[in-house]
């Protein structure tokens, strides 16, 4: 595996999550992989999960870390070609990657949506920088549009708690006082069309996600029908792709409370965290014993374990 963005690179999807299945068990089975090989870690943005848990899974597989917050411990870096470099930009990413990718064996990189450019953020104006210029193996983190490993500790989660050969499993748009990129519904929505169940994606008219991530997909705007029977209730606040980056509701009614988590199957709460309480979700509802937010951010160790795994097998 040479890349990780989205879910075609993880192929078969029965495999992988039954490769989840071995790792989970025996998580320290590969401890000489990794022996003598580098990942670096690059963080645009902010992380408690992931910077953790892909840390974790490289070190299951015997690797060398190094985690480079790019804010506080670097040069400020150019992004964009063309410009002449005058102002607080120091370095270009056009020398930047390929010299972390001289350094290590496999790149993880995180870097969110702008909000400024829409069109420069669905090219993934950063990331790709990395996959042409790094000479290594790019891990997406969480990108402008996408975050893979979430997508797959969440699908992976799913399997481990189903009841049901195809449940029903309901993203829900939440409210929340900030913009927040797209990235983690847009990829629960690829990685769940490629599974076998039953999706509903709710949320106020005018919060569409892009219709490369949508198509074919059930979409219910009134959220108490879509909770109807649900299995696994995901909730995350995104801002407006169409009017793009803005807030156009904090709509508290679509907050997650127990009188909605009621029409559901018994469903079990899920949610990517960080999470406002009562904004996105009541304290009753991720307190109970259906929230199964922790498990979820444990599987985090285990999606990032995969995914490095398979791409040390592929450069030895
Ligand atoms: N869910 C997630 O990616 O968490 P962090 O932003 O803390 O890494």
């Amino acid at each position: 595996m040479k890349r990780f963005l989205t879910v075609d690179d993880i192929g078969d999807l029965k495999i992988a999550l039954q490769e989840a299945v071995e790792v989970k068990k025996n998580p320290y089975a590969w401890d000489t992989l990794g022996k003598n090989k580098t990942i670096t870690l690059i963080f645009f943005n902010s992380s408690l999960r992931t910077r953790l848990s892909t840390q974790k899974a490289a070190m299951n597989l015997g690797m060398n870390v190094i985690v480079l917050d790019v804010n506080k411990d670097g040069w400020k870096l150019e992004t964009e070609f063309g410009v002449v470099m005058d102002g607080d930009k120091p370095e270009h990413l056009r020398e930047a990657v390929p010299v972390i990718g001289r350094y290590c064996d496999i790149i993880g990189v995180r870097s969110f949506a702008s909000f400024e450019d829409k069109q420069a953020d669905y090219e993934e104006q950063i990331l790709s920088q990395f996959i042409e210029f790094a000479g290594v193996p790019v891990i997406s983190m969480e990108s402008a549009t996408r975050h893979p490993m979430q997508a797959f500790a969440d699908l992976f989660t799913i399997e481990e708690y189903k009841t049901k050969e195809r449940p029903k499993v309901v993203l829900t748009w939440a409210p929340h006082p900030r913009a927040l990129p797209q990235a983690v519904p847009n990829s629960f929505v690829e990685w769940m069309k490629e599974a076998d169940l039953d999706l509903v994606v709710t949320h106020p008219e005018g919060y569409e996600l892009a219709t490369e991530f949508t198509k074919g997909v059930n979409v219910e705007y009134d959220q108490k029908k879509a909770f109807e029977n649900a299995d696994f209730i995901y909730a995350k606040n995104w801002a407006s792709y169409t009017e793009y980056g803005k807030i156009l509701s904090q709509d508290r009614s679509w907050t997650v409370d127990e009188e909605k988590m009621a029409l559901t199957n018994n469903a079990k709460f899920m949610h990517c965290l960080p999470v406002r309480r009562n904004m996105i979700v009541s304290d009753g509802v991720i307190d109970s014993e259906n929230s199964i937010v922790i498990d979820e951010a444990a599987n985090r160790v285990v999606s990032a374990q995969v995914v490095i795994k398979r791409m040390l097998e592929s450069i030895k």
